[in-house]
């Protein structure tokens, strides 16, 4: 949804708090929720609606927060809220962008990442339909007892927010509570944010007393009462975080098994919206999903697996292992207890098994890797098998070398293959054997440092 194009809106998002409730040397808005920071939340919603400017209001750690908007989005205006006092302050400091802007302003605070287009376009509808000045987003909730208090007169229209510091013990009482979320008219802002005051219990000024200020100077404010009120919630602390986190990540999991992929026990599973995930994929317990991850149909993937950044074929199984910037194509085994780090590029067919650590190396089809193995920097060619206990030896303390293994070679047990080196194809090493020269296809080789088998007499 929308909103028409002869109404422009724009968007002033306050981002500005340290959020000292969270007890982090991190700003809050970069806090991630399942794997991206909170504000880029609420930036990737804005996208949906087409608002434009957009302008992030930065104080604390701002350098941070406008490098990470801008790798989002290069398009973001910035406004500059040095010293912090409070939202209604925060606000001001984008006046001098929308100076020219007339249309409606959206008012948002960074810490608000399970804000849907839905509701924010509602929002803005409200705000139109109703001619408003300014339209504020309002949930009835007894349990949000630190939110702002709705305060209506007799006939029933919102006169004014109490914050609950400020409150008298009959306001406390409301519960029609504040979600923090305002549509305004441009010229309303400009108008009304210079004349807010600071009189109150944290000496800060309010963005929330526009709406006294509308009221006491005959302008129109009304209020969009949501009850879907878990996508207006704040985040402030670290228990907030968690339950937003929680939420985002039951949605994408709902939606997942809606898409065909079984998760076994959700509850201990974790998987970030930006992983991909094929039908009949069977995701067992412990299992961690994370960043630019995909993973085709019919894997079958954990227990206690973790996935950062990496490509998954179909029909893969993969078990009690790490991947790190790995890629891995169809039918291949994996784990228990494997390491596939950044560079692991596993061919089709091929089993990489128990406590085998692989790196920038590529495996090729059919390929086995069986137990107790590190391949760095390394080719392994199409079928062949690398037996228990092998080392690609690639570090020689100054610099990493290449291992190059041909097809259907066959490494003997407990073999260091010291790099740089070359197999060739058909080649075998013996138990042990320490490979410190090129060993020449179909040939065999044996011992501490391997030499050609001698020829049987
Ligand atoms: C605010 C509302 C409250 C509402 C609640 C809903 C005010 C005064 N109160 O309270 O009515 O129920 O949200 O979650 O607005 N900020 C700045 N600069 C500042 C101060 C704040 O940029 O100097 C930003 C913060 O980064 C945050 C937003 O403004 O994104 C709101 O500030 P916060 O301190 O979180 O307000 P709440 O106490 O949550
Ligand atoms: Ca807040």
């Amino acid at each position: 949804m929308s909103t028409p194009e002869n109404s422009p809106l724009a968007a002033v998002i306050l981002a500005a708090g340290k959020g000292t409730r969270m007890k982090s040397r991190l700003a809050k808005v970069l806090h991630p929720v399942l794997g991206r920071p909170l504000l880029i939340r609420l930036l990737e919603t804005l996208r949906t609606l087409h608002v434009q400017p957009q302008v992030v209001v930065v104080g604390y750690q701002g350098e941070e927060v406008q490098e990470v908007c801008r790798q989002f989005d290069p398009h973001i205006t910035f406004a500059q809220q040095t010293e912090q006092r409070g939202s209604g302050h925060a606000a001001q400091m984008a006046l001098p962008v929308l100076e020219d802007f007339s249309g409606r302003v959206l008012i948002l605070s960074g810490d608000m990442p399970l804000l849907d287009a839905q509701l924010l376009s509602q929002l803005v509808e409200t705000s139109q339909r109703g001619d408003e000045d300014l339209t504020l987003l309002s949930a009835n909730s007894p349990q949000h007892r630190d939110f702002g208090r709705i305060v209506r007169d007799a006939q029933g229209r919102v006169e004014r927010i109490q914050e609950a510091k400020d409150c008298s013990p009959q306001e406390y009482a409301l519960t029609e509570v504040n979600l923090g979320a305002y549509c305004a008219k441009a010229q309303f802002l400009r108008q009304f944010l210079p004349r807010l005051e600071a009189n109150n219990a944290q000496g800060e000024f309010y963005i929330t007393d526009l709406v006294a200020l509308a009221r006491q100077n005959g302008l129109r404010v009304g209020a969009l009462v949501t009850d879907k009120i878990e996508c207006a919630l704040g985040v402030n602390s670290r228990l907030d975080l968690a339950t937003v986190s929680a939420t985002l990540k039951e949605r994408y999991l709902e939606r997942l098994m809606l898409q065909g992929v079984s998760i076994l026990d959700p509850t201990s599973t974790w998987i970030e919206d930006s992983v991909q995930i094929g039908p009949d994929c069977v995701i067992w317990p412990g299992t961690v999903l994370c960043g630019q991850t995909t993973i085709a149909s019919g894997c079958q993937i954990g227990p206690n697996t973790q996935i950062t950044d990496s490509q998954v074929g179909p029909d893969c199984q993969i078990a009690h292992s790490v991947l790190l910037q790995a890629q891995v194509e169809e039918g291949v085994k994996i784990g228990p207890f494997a390491y596939l780090r950044p560079g692991a590029k596993i061919g089709p067919q091929a089993k990489v098994g128990d406590f085998v650590e692989i790196k920038n190396s590529t495996i090729g089809r059919g390929a086995k890797v069986p137990h107790l193995s590190y391949i760095g920097d390394s080719s392994v060619g199409a079928g062949t098998n690398i037996g228990c206990g092998t080392i690609t030896c690639n570090y020689d303390g100054r610099a990493k070398h290449r291992t190059i293994i041909g097809e259907k070679v066959f490494i003997g047990s407990n073999s260091s293959l010291v790099a740089p080196v070359q197999i060739g194809d058909g080649a075998t090493t013996g138990a042990g054997a320490v490979v410190t020269r090129d060993v020449p296809p179909h040939s065999v080789v044996v011992g501490v440092p391997a030499r050609p088998l001698p020829p049987k007499n």
